[in-house]
């Protein structure tokens, strides 16, 4: 049985000032939920607030992104001794709109998923189709591709710090969201990508979330699929009740 894990991406939309608040609403919010690992991913200036708030609670608290290197001159970057020291447990690599927007490929995506697991923190690390390579039927090729090169060099040993978050760029953000046939569909495909990378015994174990316009009202078909092991969640993390009634579906 794998654990259901539900995360929170909270983007770049929560002043650190509004952090503590929130993550203290999640904390109370998802009190009952014991059976679901609960993270919150956060913007990097909101790392302290958030594992100040998240002290004693079940809420693990993640980041955003993570510089490959250790420590050097890469004005702008946050390396991942910086996040561990902060207390940071998990990192969300490959987002698409870093590939979209902040020029990410699958080799830049190989580089830090390592460097996160390296570290001892769990990678989260994201695929998924634009609109346009599902309907030129290259859905298959391009999965294939980001798991082939972005988990490149990840061992078995390493699969209890990864979880792999499918995101259908078309369903981010957009309200249309996969439907649970559409998603399983893919998630069983990841699943026997990485079972050729690692092996089928430990692919059975690594949980693959979905994520695109989750909400609490289409969380429970999604999460009842057998190979949707959580969510990466945008726009429903952002309110403590929304988020938790995502939570409270995959309990
Ligand atoms: P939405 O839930 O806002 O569609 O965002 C999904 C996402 O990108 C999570 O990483």
């Amino acid at each position: 049985m794998r654990k259901k894990i539900i995360a929170g991406n909270w983007k770049m939309n929560v002043l650190p000032s509004e952090t503590a608040t929130l993550v203290k609403e999640v904390a109370e919010a998802t009190k009952a939920c014991g059976n679901v690992e609960v993270v919150c991913c956060v913007p990097a200036i909101d790392v302290a607030a958030a594992i100040e708030a998240a002290k004693g609670t079940q809420v693990g608290i993640g980041a955003e992104n993570a510089h490959w290197e250790a420590k050097g001159a890469f004005t702008g970057e946050i390396s991942c001794p910086m996040l561990v020291d902060a207390g940071v447990k998990y990192v969300i690599i490959g987002h698409s709109e870093r590939r979209q927007y902040f020029g990410e490929t699958d080799e830049t995506v190989n580089k830090r998923a390592r460097a996160v697991i390296a570290a001892g923190m769990t990678a989260i690390v994201c695929v998924g189709e634009t609109l346009e390579e599902r309907e030129a039927g290259k859905l298959v090729e391009v999965i294939e591709r980001q798991m082939n090169v972005g988990l490149k060099g990840v061992t078995a040993a390493d699969c209890d710090k990864l979880v792999i978050a499918y995101e259908p760029v078309w369903a981010i953000g957009t309200g249309k969201t996969a439907t649970p046939d559409q998603a399983q569909e893919v998630h069983a495909l990841i699943r026997a990508t990485l079972a050729k990378l690692v092996g089928a015994e430990t692919a059975d174990k690594v949980r693959i979330q979905y994520g695109g316009s989750m909400k609490p009202g289409n969380a429970a078909e999604l999460l009842a699929k057998p190979d949707i092991d959580g969510g990466l969640i945008g726009g429903a993390a952002l309110k403590a009740g929304d988020f938790a009634g995502i939570v409270a579906a995959g309990n």
